[in-house]
């Protein structure tokens, strides 16, 4: 598939879609608040990193994505338009969120699009269970821990791509006021949340790192857009079969964080042929 016309014309692809636009309620020339215009811009960004990777994607093989707390899934809407009026590749989505008010109105969106390829479920992240095998799981300001719901989901659906752009970032900023080696760096509050965002997706790459991903931290708009601008992207691995947390443990005891991620992996055993059969039920 050869996106690279596409690729730098996203934007104006999607603008000139008034249909989809519409559809959205996605106001961006005139949205007061310039929130429209800003989440516009995100999605542009999510797109643009998506077509640079199915860019090497096999002929006439389906792309399936799953969509982790999709809200009004304006992520979704804009790839399969992109992809289902530009490109001749098969997709289906699944998108899922646990706020049903939302589901409706994606279903109710997906209708008036005729967009047949499309599955919306109310469920946690963690519970959603797609039919299909999963080849990206993608994230778009996915609050606090359903970022790392996300990542468990698709390191437990063996997802071949899991690309996410975090949100806030919660849990680890508490647990950093002593205890560890930077305490002379976190004592200050803003550098405290900054180096908290830092430790997260840090430990988050790290992570994925172990469960055989390789990892790259990419920007998806410019940081005057969205100060939330930064995506990780993980491609699984072939041939890998456990995991192996080093790096993940390192971070993990320096900074004392017991971070979340691992609770999703309690109990199961590291190895990928296993937690995969458990998943797939
Ligand atoms: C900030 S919104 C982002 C929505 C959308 N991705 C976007 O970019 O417009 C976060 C969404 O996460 C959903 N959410 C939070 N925790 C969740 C969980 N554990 N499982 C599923 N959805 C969740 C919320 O209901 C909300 O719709």
């Amino acid at each position: 598939m050869n996106c690279d016309k596409i690729k730098n014309n996203i934007a104006e692809e999607l603008k000139s879609s008034k249909e989809l636009l519409r559809a959205l309620s996605l106001d961006i020339e005139k949205s007061e608040d310039g929130r429209d215009f800003k989440k516009f811009n995100e999605v542009v960004g999510f797109c643009e990193q998506i077509l640079r990777v199915v860019e090497a994607w096999p002929q006439n093989k389906e792309i399936v994505f799953l969509d982790c707390s999709c809200g009004k899934s304006y992520l979704s809407f804009a790839l399969n338009y992109i992809f289902s009026k530009r490109f001749s590749a098969e997709t289906f989505f699944y998108g899922v969120d646990i706020n049903s008010v939302l589901i409706e109105r994606c279903n109710r969106i997906k209708d008036s699009l005729g967009f047949d390829n499309m599955q919306f479920v109310h469920a946690k992240i963690i519970e959603a269970l797609p039919e299909k095998p999963v080849d990206m799981v993608i994230a778009l300001h996915a609050c606090d821990t359903a970022t790392d719901e996300t990542i468990a989901k698709g390191i437990k659906l063996g997802a071949r791509y899991i690309m996410v752009v975090p949100c806030c970032e919660n849990q680890i900023r508490s647990s950093l006021k002593n205890g560890h080696p930077l305490v002379d760096l976190t004592v200050f509050g803003l550098l405290r949340y900054r180096f908290a965002d830092i430790l997260t997706d840090a430990l988050r790459s790290q992570f994925l790192m172990g469960a055989g991903y390789s990892v790259k931290l990419v920007e998806i708009a410019s940081p005057k857009c969205t100060p939330k601008n930064l995506m990780i992207v993980a491609r699984r691995k072939k041939g890998v079969k456990k995991f192996s947390m080093d790096g993940y443990n390192r971070l993990d005891e320096m900074f004392h964080t017991e971070f979340v991620l691992k609770d999703y992996f309690r109990g199961y055993d590291m190895n990928r042929e296993n937690y995969i059969h458990f998943e797939k039920f």
